[in-house]
């Protein structure tokens, strides 16, 4: 068998499967169909200083080969995160992933300067949610304004600092060298791309926010061809997501330069997406004779 381990800003993954945020809670839920420790890692669900509530429903539709979901970062603030679920998840033997988010920079550096004194493995900077008035996805869209949290954060964390990026933008090279040049140890891309449906009779938005944002299957080529730009441009990890259902999809990912992937929507068709994933890629890399699957990140051979 392949060694299946990858390496990113300093953490070792088990394997380059990870639960993405949004999409699987903290695990819990999802342990009782099979035990987390199998996943490279989990990140959790966005996390803000203070709980939120997140947007009024309805707040998820489904699309063609996808969903539109405005849940508006929805969570039950740092401090539960730290007492509560954090001692839970380091328990499982599976990389922690600290989703971040917050409304102004001062607010991303205090929570990550808080996570810093416990045993978080990586934190996430979430500086792509479409779905918050405040914050969110603000922060992502301009070079200047990803260049600002992501240096300011990095001073005050002592974990490695991922940032998230968001789709929703005109050259996301540019963002990613931005987020690189200010300090990024890895990059993790896409976030959900904005969205909206309407219905017909009613002539309202299907979301009670208007909007959304799209992910699952539907997203997947966007994803892949963004990764790819990605990888290009940075000489920093990056980890690809975005509609991954099935094992050739993460291969794909991973083919296009990601260095791990992440898995979203899929879970929510099927609990064992991640471990279809992950047995998948076994094969794979067992049948190619690869030493280990991260020879597959970024072998793309362009026309
Ligand atoms: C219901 C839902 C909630 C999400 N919440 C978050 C979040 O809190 N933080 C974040 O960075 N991304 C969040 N995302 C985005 C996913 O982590 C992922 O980037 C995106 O869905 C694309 O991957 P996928 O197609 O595999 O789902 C959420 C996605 C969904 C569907």
């Amino acid at each position: 068998m392949s060694d299946m381990s990858v390496t990113i800003c300093g953490v070792t993954l088990k394997n380059p499967v990870i639960a993405a945020s949004g999409t699987f809670g903290y695990g819990m839920e999802y342990n009782e169909f099979y035990p987390i420790s199998r996943l490279g890692g989990v990140s959790c669900k966005g996390t803000t200083l203070k709980e939120r509530l997140g947007n009024p429903p309805p707040r998820i539709a489904e699309t063609c080969a996808g969903i539109l979901n405005s849940v508006g970062l929805q969570n039950p603030g740092l401090d539960s995160f730290i007492s509560t679920y954090l001692p839970w998840l380091k328990k499982q033997d599976t990389a922690v992933i600290a989703n971040i988010a917050g409304s102004t920079v001062e607010e991303y550096c205090e929570i990550a300067e808080r996570l810093s004194g416990t045993d978080v493995d990586i934190i996430e900077l979430n500086i792509s949610c479409p779905n918050v008035k405040q914050g969110g996805v603000s922060f992502g869209t301009s070079c200047e304004s990803v260049a600002k949290v992501t240096s300011e954060v990095k001073k005050r964390s002592a974990k490695p600092v991922m940032v998230k990026l968001t789709p929703n933008v005109t050259d996301i090279g540019d963002i990613a060298k931005a987020a690189e040049d200010a300090g990024a140890d890895a990059l993790s891309l896409i976030n959900t791309i904005t969205g909206m449906r309407i219905d017909i009779k009613t002539r309202r938005p299907v979301l009670r926010n208007n909007t959304g944002g799209l992910s699952g299957p539907a997203v997947f080529p966007v994803a892949v061809r963004m990764v790819h730009e990605v990888y290009k441009r940075v000489n920093i990890p990056v980890v690809g997501m975005g509609g991954i259902t099935k094992w050739e999809d993460a291969a794909e990912m991973m083919i296009a330069g990601a260095s791990a992937v992440q898995v979203g929507t899929a879970n929510f068709r099927d609990p064992f997406a991640c471990i279809r994933i992950i047995e998948g890629l076994e094969r794979f890399a067992a049948s190619l004779g690869l030493k280990s699957i991260a020879e597959l990140t970024g072998t793309v051979l362009e026309w």
